[in-house]
């Protein structure tokens, strides 16, 4: 049996980008097969960033809520909290210890925090480490990722086999799976979507807050009466993401017709948004709201991982000779 494994970071309320480029496509692989898929919440990763306690777990729960909000089925699968497995820790300390400094120097992934954060610290540049260890730890087959993180996952794979090499049979490789079909989504300037860009779409908001999001996506400026170019246009790009074949050739026919603004296009956007996501919005809300059954959920998935953590570092103890 393959053992499916992803994680995503905390670092806030999941955006429309990581919903279509990360979460929902993991959701629908997680239904496709028999599999038991493994998908947890990379808490100590945004330990990297975050620096207010309650940001953590504020954080933690709306990641939760998106997952849960969206299908994830926590029953089947395993749904936990990187932090409620200590022994990912022990074993990111033996994997450092087969990781070339020289190869974390290159990680396309750190060389973009060195331009753009002023203080690195230690665990920016040990993440793929982590990382690893993330993946080692459940002996994972298949680790589905948008295709930013291939180069963690050759990373990996590096490091796993080396520690194979002079203790064989220790760790299982995995692979890494792309899924081509996953969009990248433009946020509201028409740059890849991203919280380090801010501008998010965040389908979560309450109404008027979304919309407000959504009515602030840039547009160029036709008058009115002229026809415009859907093609170049942030507003139609987003649409026809989330709309249907027929929905999305009326809209490029009203903007080739021209008398047609941008702001109706932008309240149509709005509209499918909250169509679409109706009951996923209302279940997120319910669950931030509640807490506690998130935490709840955390927990069961805690005590299921935790179970072959622990076997898998004993192995990994045991051959390296401890
Ligand atoms: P952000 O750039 O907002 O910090 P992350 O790097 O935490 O997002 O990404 C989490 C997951 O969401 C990753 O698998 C990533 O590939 C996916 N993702 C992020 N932004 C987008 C986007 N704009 N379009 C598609 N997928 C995205
Ligand atoms: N680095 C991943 C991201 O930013 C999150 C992550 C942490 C992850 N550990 C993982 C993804 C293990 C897959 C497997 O999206």
């Amino acid at each position: 049996m393959a053992r499916i494994l992803t994680g995503i970071q905390s670092t806030g309320t999941p955006h429309l980008g990581n919903l279509l480029g990360a979460i929902i496509p993991a959701i629908q692989l997680s239904k496709e097969n028999n599999n038991q898929s493994l998908f947890f919440i990379a808490d100590l990763h945004s330990f990297t960033t975050i620096r207010e306690a309650n940001k953590i777990k504020e954080n933690t729960y709306a990641t939760a809520a998106a997952w849960l909000a969206f299908g994830f089925d926590s029953e089947k699968n395993i749904f936990y909290r990187q932090s409620d497995i200590p022994e990912v820790c022990e074993l990111a300390w033996y994997l450092s210890c087969f990781a070339k400094f020289s190869r974390l120097q290159l990680a396309h992934s750190f060389k973009e925090k060195l331009d753009r954060i002023k203080d690195i610290n230690t665990g920016l540049f040990t993440y793929p480490i982590l990382m690893a260890a993330d993946i080692l730890l459940y002996d994972a087959n298949i680790v589905p990722v948008g295709k930013d993180q291939i180069q963690h996952l050759e990373i990996t794979r590096d490091i796993a086999s080396s520690l194979n090499h002079f203790f064989p049979n220790t760790l299982v490789l995995p692979e890494t799976k792309i899924d081509e079909r996953v969009m990248i989504v433009p946020g509201t300037d028409g740059q890849k979507m991203s919280k380090s860009y801010n501008n998010m779409i965040n389908i979560f908001l309450d109404d008027k807050k979304l919309r407000k999001q959504i009515m602030s996506i840039k547009t160029d400026s036709t008058n009115i009466e002229d026809p415009k170019d859907y093609k170049s246009c942030n507003v139609f790009n987003l649409y026809k993401l989330l709309a249907n074949k027929n929905q999305v050739n009326e809209l490029k026919s009203k903007y080739i017709n021209g008398g047609y603004g941008y702001g109706n296009a932008k309240q149509e956007l709005f509209e499918l948004i909250c169509i679409n996501y109706k009951s996923q919005r209302e279940m997120f809300m319910y669950l931030i709201q509640n807490p506690k059954i998130i935490e709840q959920e955390l927990k069961e998935g805690a005590k299921k991982a935790r179970e072959i953590a622990r076997n898998v570092l004993a192995r990994v103890r045991k051959n390296v000779g401890y």
